[in-house]
Parts: C-alpha cells; sequence; structure tokens
C-alpha cells in the first residue's frame, strides 16, 4: 500500500520499558488505509531526516493504533501534534490464514498484528525445543512455505543447519530510512538479485534460502 498521511497524535502510552528504552502506543487519525502488521515510517515533521518505523497494531476508519520502539535521544510525538506517516510496502508474501509465524517474547509486538489476518503466532517459550515442535507440525502436514520465522539471524543460521532442505520465510528487521528504496538503508542480500530487494517495498517476509543469512546479521537490527 502506498500512502503519505499526515495524521495527527491522539494519544500515547507506555507499553515496556528497558532502560531509557521505551516502547509506545500511539493512536494517530487521519491515516490511509492500512493492514494490521504493516510496517510504516514517521517523522515529526514532514522532512525531518529523523523518521523511524512502527508497526501497525490496529485499523478501522481512518484511526490506527502504531506500536513503535523509541530510543533515549527519540524525540517522542507529543499528543495533539502532526504526525506525518507513509508507507510503500507491498509484501511479495502475504501471511494469512494457514500462516503459523514463529517469534520470540520480545518481538511478539511485531508480529501479533498478523493474527488479525488469520495467521497463527507461536511464541518461543523458554526451555521448550522449537525445532523439534516444528519437526511435529510438518510431519503433520503443514508446508515449510507456510511457516514464517521471526528470528534473531544467528537463529536462523541454526534453523537452517537444523533443516537444509526446509525454505520458510524469514523476517526481515531492517532500518529504515527513506521507506520508498531509494536509500538502500533496508536492502537485503540475496541470491537472485545483485542489487539486493528493499525491505520496506517488498518485505518483510523473505524466503530463507534467498537470503544471504550471515549479511543478514551485520545488517538488520535486534529483534527486540
Ligand atoms: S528505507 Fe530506504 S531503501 Fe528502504
Amino acid at each position: 500500500m502506498r500512502f503519505l498521511s499526515e495524521t495527527k497524535v491522539l494519544a500515547s502510552h507506555e507499553l515496556r520499558r528497558e532502560g531509557a528504552r521505551r516502547w509506545l502506543r500511539l493512536e494517530i487519525s487521519g491515516l490511509a488505509a492500512v493492514s494490521p502488521g504493516e510496517t510504516v515510517l514517521f517523522s515529526e515533521e514532514r522532512h525531518s531526516p529523523r523518521c523511524r518505523i512502527a508497526t501497525v497494531e490496529t485499523f478501522s476508519d481512518g484511526h490506527a493504533a502504531l506500536v513503535a520502539k523509541f530510543e533515549a535521544d527519540d524525540l517522542v510525538p507529543a499528543v495533539g501534534r502532526g504526525l506525518t506517516v507513509w508507507s510503500n510496502e507491498n509484501p511479495a508474501v502475504s501471511v494469512g490464514a494457514g500462516s503459523l509465524i514463529v517469534t520470540t517474547p520480545a518481538f511478539l509486538y511485531r508480529v501479533a498484528p498478523f493474527e488479525q489476518r488469520g495467521a497463527t503466532v507461536l511464541v518461543e517459550d523458554d526451555g521448550a525445543d522449537l525445532w523439534q515442535d516444528l519437526r511435529q507440525r510438518v510431519g503433520g502436514g503443514l508446508a515449510w512455505t507456510s511457516i514464517f520465522l521471526a528470528l534473531e539471524p544467528a537463529r536462523l543460521q541454526a534453523f537452517a543447519a537444523a533443516f537444509p532442505d526446509a525454505n520458510p520465510y524469514l523476517f526481515a528487521n531492517m532500518d529504515m530510512s527513506c521507506g520508498i528504496g531509494a536509500c538502500r538503508s533496508c536492502h537485503v542480500t540475496v541470491s537472485d538479485n545483485k542489487d539486493g530487494e528493499a525491505s520496506c517495498r517488498v518485505g518483510p517476509w523473505f524466503a530463507l534460502k534467498r537470503v544471504n543469512l550471515v549479511r543478514l546479521q551485520f545488517a538488520s537490527t535486534p529483534f527486540i
């Protein structure tokens, strides 16, 4: 969905805090149609170089709840202020009914909204054997192409070693600057396109076997 919306902040709630880092839910009005789970970019001023990404948690009639992480030196949008929000996301892979998303408690806020599209979200449990769980589900008939891994690249490398023939999708968690495919900050190195692929346009999901997992480890942001 391509759009650029001038929105207004209606409310802001802190969801979590770790040191100076905070996760906020921003309720806004005036947003173009978006889908739960979609990644959008936002900036307090239209031409500000400071922009960040947020996940669409809910959307109805122009009103949306966005969830975003704020570092210590980030300016938190004040209630009543304008907020420019945009997206050029046109995912190459759609996630919905029949999809199983696997993630961790820390990253759940980025993928939980996909449940509104019919996906099932499996949160990795401390002490549980995730690989064994997936093995059983695939043995029970679930296709690897219905599995979406929102896990750190190091875990994906461990997955690829444990399941060399499997080709699920992975979530590329990239920093973004322009959101229109121009700045290359979110490009993922893939085997079939020497220019890479812009996560802000065709992501965030990529077939695991297309992606250079070592490069992804250095390029992606932490899954928190
Ligand atoms: S954010 Fe600039 S290319 Fe994706």
